[in-house]
């Protein structure tokens, strides 16, 4: 059994090979609709049990597909329906009966403490959601849509990430140690990721780079990818914050210090930093991204379920 909780913690080669089985999945159905089932049907009679703290489309949408096409089937809980949610239920004994009705834990949570202690009382796996720290299904997922429009490995591209130092942007950063790409943010110095990520960054020894300029940061970028200024439920005065970053808005001048051909990535929901021409301009391939999320995850649940080929 197998978790997937921060990419730092799971082996380059587990990562590539995640990759790799998405890229052939993806091949393999082009002519199959919606819920039709992969050949072999993988993950026939699996319940992929999913919980969500947090608001969330894309996530729990790619999911429900991604199990669907692997021949299981999923439910959605929303905790403030549970005991756990009310107070009522520990998470141990939540845990254990997930355990016992399902075979998959998918958990979006404001603490990466309660991630954590649902993976120690779990005996199925835990697929990180979305938490504070970390967004790690969406950025693995991003990986795959770089290389697939690039055709070529990450690691022979300028990365660039513009905005706020928030979970996405870690998994980004551990991202570019395991693939070894380089990764140029630009954000504010108030910003920047916290001395923690940076000390594991360096002893990594790894190609990142921060600028508190947005055309320092995105000169000769191949790839700009961009999030939400104000995370889901961020304690932070928003106009202040937005206000903070007015200089670090994605528009069609700043896309131009990077390379011609460079494409804008956003995980969305998006938020005031980016121009409407930008996102929904040539360069912009956020809805093949939304769109791999199912892909990528479907090869995450056979590494968890231990079925990956
Ligand atoms: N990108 C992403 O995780 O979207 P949701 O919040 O809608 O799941
Ligand atoms: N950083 C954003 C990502 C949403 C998918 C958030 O945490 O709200």
């Amino acid at each position: 059994m197998k978790h997937f909780i921060n990419l730092k913690d799971i082996p380059a080669k587990e990562l590539k090979k995640i990759i790799l089985d998405a890229k052939k999945r993806k091949n393999l159905r082009k002519k199959l609709n919606t819920l039709e089932v992969d050949k072999g049907s993988p993950l026939k009679g699996k319940l992929l049990i999913q919980m969500f703290e947090k608001s969330s489309l894309r996530t729990r949408l790619s999911f429900y597909l991604a199990i669907k096409q692997l021949g299981g089937g999923t439910i959605t809980l929303r905790s403030n329906e549970l005991h756990l949610g009310q107070g009522g239920e520990s998470i141990a004994d939540t845990a254990k009966i997930l355990s016992t009705y399902g075979d998959g834990f998918v958990l979006r949570t404001d603490s990466d403490k309660k991630v954590d202690k649902f993976k120690n009382y779990l005996s199925i796996p835990v697929i990180n959601g979305l938490s504070p720290s970390s967004h790690p299904t969406q950025v693995l997922s991003d990986v795959f849509t770089v290389e697939e429009i690039k055709k070529k490995p990450i690691s022979k591209l300028n990365i660039c990430w513009i905005g706020d130092s928030n979970n996405v942007l870690g998994s980004l950063i551990a991202a570019s140690v395991k693939f070894s790409f380089k990764l140029n943010i630009g954000c504010p110095k108030k910003f920047e990721p916290s001395i923690k990520i940076i000390n594991w960054v360096k002893k990594n020894n790894k190609k990142i780079f921060i600028f508190n300029n947005a055309i320092e940061a995105a000169k000769d970028a191949d790839v700009i990818f961009s999030d939400k200024v104000v995370s889901i439920n961020d304690k932070v005065n928003k106009k202040k914050k937005i206000e903070q970053f007015k200089k670090f808005k994605i528009d069609k001048k700043l896309m131009s210090y990077a390379k011609k051909d460079c494409i804008f990535l956003h995980c969305l929901p998006r938020g005031p930093e980016v121009t409407e021409e930008v996102f929904l301009g040539k360069k912009s391939h956020v809805w093949l991204q939304a769109l791999n999320r199912v892909h990528v995850q479907k090869s995450i649940l056979l590494y968890c379920f231990g079925k990956l080929r």
